[in-house]
C-alpha cells in the first residue's frame, strides 16, 4: 500500500503541475496542502477539527491514538482516524461526483472488543452502510455516487458497544466536478424548553406509595412544588412515625406490619393541596423506581466528598428535591485502590479488623451521609462482590458481612453491587454461579437494621430480569454501560420489551443511568451528545420503562434545559405510578415505535417515537392496540396541556429522534 502511494505521489505531482488551472488553486486553503489529483479532494485535506469523535480528537493520516493507520494488517498513508460515535459533515453543494474510502477498525485496539458501523448519507438519504465491523476484519470499500448531493454526512456509529471503537476512514476521497467541498461544523440543535414552570400554589409530588420494613428506620420526605414557606401535614400516620411540619420529613419506625392509608397535605399562604399516600410496612421496599443521582456518568473515578456534597446541596437549591429526586449515590472509586500507594493508609485497603477503608477523597463517610440526610435526601454506595471493582478498587469478596454492617453503620440507603472483579472468582457463568454473589450479599443486608435498596449490576447476564427478584434485588441492570450517543441510548431503551413482564413494585429493570446534562466519566465533562429531542426521548422512554432514574451529571452545573427536562411532574408520574407496570411496544415499524403503559388512574401513558435521524414523521397510536375504544382525552405530558378528544386513534407529528408523550384518559 505504501509503495502504491509513492507511485501515486509521483503521478500526482505530475498531474498537479500539468492541470493546475482546472484545479482552481485559489479555492484550496487546506493545511497542509498535500499532493493530490486535481479533481480529487482527500478527506484529510479538509478541516478535520470539525469532525465530532466520541473520544480523543480526530487525526489526519493517523489512527485516533496517533499510530500509522492500519486495518487488518494493511497500512494506509491517508485518511482520518476517528472514534465512534463520530460524525463528519461536508458541504458538497451538488458539485461532487463520488465518495470513496476504505474503512475498518484500526489494529491498534488489539484484543479489545470493539465494534463499529460506518454509514454514508447524502442529503439525509442513506447511501452506504458497512454493517457491524469488528477488529481484524478486512477493510470494506465505499464507492458511492454523490452527484447532486449538497450535504454529505459520514457517520461512525458504535456497533454493539462503545469501547475501543477506533474507526479509520482510510484512502478517503471525494471526486469533484466543480466547487471544492467544505467541512462544516456538526451543528448542535438548540435546546428548547417544553415544561411549564410549576405554579406558586402547593402541589404534592413524588410517589403515592412507600414501602418500609417493620422495625427499620423510616425516612421519607414529602415533596411539593409551590411558594415557600410551606407547611406539611399528615393525617393518620401509623404509630411510631412523626412528621416535621417545616421540612416534610417523616421519620421514626413502624413496628407492625400492615398497610397504612395516610393523607398528606402541603399548605402555603395561597392554598392547600392534599393527596392520599399509602405506607406498606412489610418485606418489600422501593415500591416505585428509585429517583436520584449517581456519580459515575459525570465524574467516574474523579468523584470526591466535595463533589458529592455539591450535588446534594444543588438537588435542594435547584428545587429538584421538590419533584421527588431523593438518592445521592457514590459509584466506584471511594475505596482504596489495590496496590496503590495511598498516602493516608499506606496502601492498606482494610483495617486490622477487616473493616473497609475509604481513600483520601472520602475522609469521613459518616459525616458525608449525615450531611446528605440532613438535607432530607438519601445516600447510596457502590461495591463489587469480587475482590476488586471495575476500576480495581477494594471489593467485598469474603468481607460481605463486614461491609454490609459498615454500610449500614455509615448510614447508606442504597447499594449498587457490580459483578466486575467477581469474574476472577466465579467458576463459570451458569445461572447458579451468576446468582451466588448476589444471594450472599442479600443475606448480609437482611441482617442489618436498615432498609437498603439493593441494585444488582451485572449487565444483564443470564437474563437477570428472570431471577433478579428471586435473589432479592430491587433493581437489576439489563444491559452494558450506556454512553451519551443516540445509538447507545436508543439501542438500550428500545430493546427493553423482553424484560417488561418482570417489573413490578419493589423490582425494577434498570437500563442504566441517565446521560443528560454534563457527562464525562472523569474529571473533564462535556455536554451530553444527545440532541434536545434525543434527551426528551431518553427521559420519556426511561419513565415509560419504570426505570430507576439516576441523573448522571453534576447538579450544581445543571443548565436550565436539563433542569426543565427533569422537573416535569406529569412525566415523572409515569415513572412513579403505583401500579408499576412497565411499558410495552404496541406498534413498531422501521423508524417508528409506540410504547404504552397502564396507569393507576385507568389512563394509558403513551410514547410516540420517531427513530428516523433526519425527518419528522407522523406517528399514530390506534386505540384498539391499547385495548380501549370510544372518546378519550389526549394530554401532552411535556407541555402539560390537553390536546383534545379523540376516538379510534391519535396521530402526532414527531421530530426526528424525538417523542410525543401523552396520557390518554377516558372522557368523563
Ligand atoms: C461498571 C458499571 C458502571 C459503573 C462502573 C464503575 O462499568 O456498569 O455503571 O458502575 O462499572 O467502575
Amino acid at each position: 500500500m505504501k509503495k502504491l502511494q509513492q507511485i501515486n505521489l509521483v503521478i500526482s505531482i505530475f498531474v498537479l503541475s500539468f492541470c493546475s488551472f482546472g484545479c482552481q488553486a485559489k479555492d484550496y486553503v487546506y493545511d497542509p496542502v498535500i499532493v493530490r489529483d486535481c479533481d480529487v479532494v482527500w478527506l484529510d485535506e479538509l478541516d478535520v477539527s470539525k469532525v465530532a469523535s466520541g473520544y480523543g480528537s480526530t487525526q489526519r493520516n493517523l489512527s485516533i491514538d496517533r499510530n500509522p493507520m492500519t486495518i487488518a494488517g494493511v497500512v494506509y498513508d491517508r485518511g482520518i482516524g476517528t472514534h465512534a460515535t463520530g460524525e463528519f459533515n461536508i458541504c458538497l453543494d451538488g458539485e461532487s461526483s463520488r465518495f470513496k474510502a476504505t474503512v475498518g477498525i484500526d489494529d491498534e485496539v488489539g484484543e479489545h472488543k470493539a465494534s463499529v458501523e460506518f454509514m454514508v448519507y447524502g442529503d439525509g438519504v442513506e447511501l452506504w452502510r458497512s454493517g457491524v465491523m469488528k477488529p481484524k476484519m478486512p477493510a470494506k470499500q465505499v464507492d458511492v455516487d454523490v452527484s447532486g448531493v449538497k450535504h454529505l454526512k459520514l457517520v461512525v456509529d458504535e456497533g454493539e458497544n462503545n469501547s475501543y471503537d477506533h474507526a479509520d476512514w482510510a484512502d478517503a476521497s471525494i471526486e469533484i466536478a466543480g466547487k471544492v467541498p467544505v467541512a462544516i461544523n456538526t451543528s448542535r440543535p438548540r435546546p428548547y424548553i417544553l415544561t411549564p414552570k410549576p405554579g406558586l400554589q402547593p402541589r404534592i409530588t413524588g410517589p403515592k406509595v412507600f414501602g418500609v420494613r417493620p422495625g427499620n428506620p423510616f425516612l421519607f420526605t414529602v415533596t411539593a412544588t409551590g411558594q415557600r414557606p410551606m407547611k406539611f401535614l399528615a393525617i393518620n400516620l401509623p404509630r411510631g412515625l412523626s412528621l416535621d411540619f417545616a421540612t416534610g420529613r417523616i421519620t421514626g419506625t413502624i413496628e407492625k406490619e400492615g398497610t397504612y392509608k395516610v393523607k398528606l397535605a402541603a399548605e402555603n399562604s395561597l392554598s392547600k393541596n392534599s393527596r392520599a399516600f399509602t405506607i406498606k410496612a412489610g418485606d418489600t421496599i422501593a415500591l416505585t423506581p428509585p429517583m436520584g443521582w449517581n456519580s459515575w456518568n459525570c465524574w467516574g473515578c474523579a468523584v470526591d466528598d466535595e463533589k458529592v456534597r455539591a450535588t446534594a446541596k444543588a438537588i435542594v437549591d435547584s428545587g429538584l428535591i421538590n419533584h421527588g429526586w431523593s438518592y445521592v449515590n457514590i459509584d466506584d472509586c471511594w475505596m482504596v485502590k489495590l496496590n496503590s500507594d495511598d498516602p493516608i493508609v499506606g496502601g492498606k485497603t482494610r483495617d486490622e479488623n477487616g473493616m473497609i477503608l475509604t481513600n483520601e477523597k472520602f475522609p469521613d463517610m459518616q459525616a458525608l451521609t449525615g450531611y446528605i440526610h440532613g438535607l432530607g435526601l438519601k445516600v447510596g454506595l457502590y461495591t463489587s462482590p469480587g475482590p476488586f471493582t471495575c476500576q480495581s478498587y477494594e471489593g467485598a469478596y469474603e468481607h460481605e458481612a463486614l461491609d454490609a454492617q459498615k454500610f449500614a453503620e455509615w448510614g447508606f440507603d442504597y447499594l449498587k453491587y457490580d459483578w466486575c472483579g467477581y469474574g476472577t472468582v466465579s467458576k463459570g457463568k451458569t445461572l447458579e454461579e451468576l446468582k451466588k454473589p448476589y444471594q450472599v450479599m442479600r443475606r448480609e443486608l437482611d441482617h442489618v437494621k436498615r432498609d437498603i435498596v439493593y441494585s444488582l449490576c451485572q449487565y444483564g447476564m443470564g437474563d437477570i430480569w428472570e431471577w433478579g427478584e428471586e435473589v432479592g434485588g430491587n433493581c437489576w441492570r439489563t444491559t452494558g454501560d450506556i454512553t451519551d450517543s443516540w445509538s447507545s441510548m436508543s439501542k438500550i431503551g428500545f430493546s427493553q420489551d423482553k424484560c417488561s413482564p418482570y417489573a413490578k413494585p419493589g423490582y425494577w429493570n434498570d437500563p442504566d443511568m441517565l446521560v443528560v446534562g454534563q457527562v464525562g466519566w472523569g474529571p473533564n465533562l462535556h455536554p451530553s451528545n444527545l440532541t434536545p429531542d434525543e434527551q426528551y426521548t431518553h427521559i420519556s422512554l426511561w419513565c415509560l420503562l419504570d426505570s430507576p432514574l439516576l441523573i448522571g451529571c453534576p447538579v450544581e452545573q445543571m443548565d436550565e434545559f436539563t433542569l426543565n427536562l427533569l422537573t416535569n411532574d406529569e412525566v415523572l408520574e409515569v415513572n412513579q405510578d403505583s401500579l408499576g407496570i412497565q411499558a410495552v411496544p404496541v406498534f413498531k415499524d422501521a423508524t417508528r415505535q409506540v410504547w404504552a403503559k397502564k396507569m393507576e388512574d385507568g389512563s394509558t401513558a403513551v410514547g410516540l417515537f420517531n427513530l428516523d435521524g433526519f425527518v419528522k414523521q407522523k406517528v399514530t397510536v390506534k386505540f384498539k392496540n391499547l385495548g380501549i375504544n370510544g372518546d378519550y382525552v389526549v394530554r401532552d405530558l411535556w407541555r402539560q396541556r390537553d390536546i383534545g378528544v379523540f376516538s379510534e386513534s391519535f396521530t402526532a407529528v414527531v421530530p426526528s429522534h424525538g417523542v410525543v408523550l401523552v396520557k390518554i384518559s377516558e372522557k368523563k
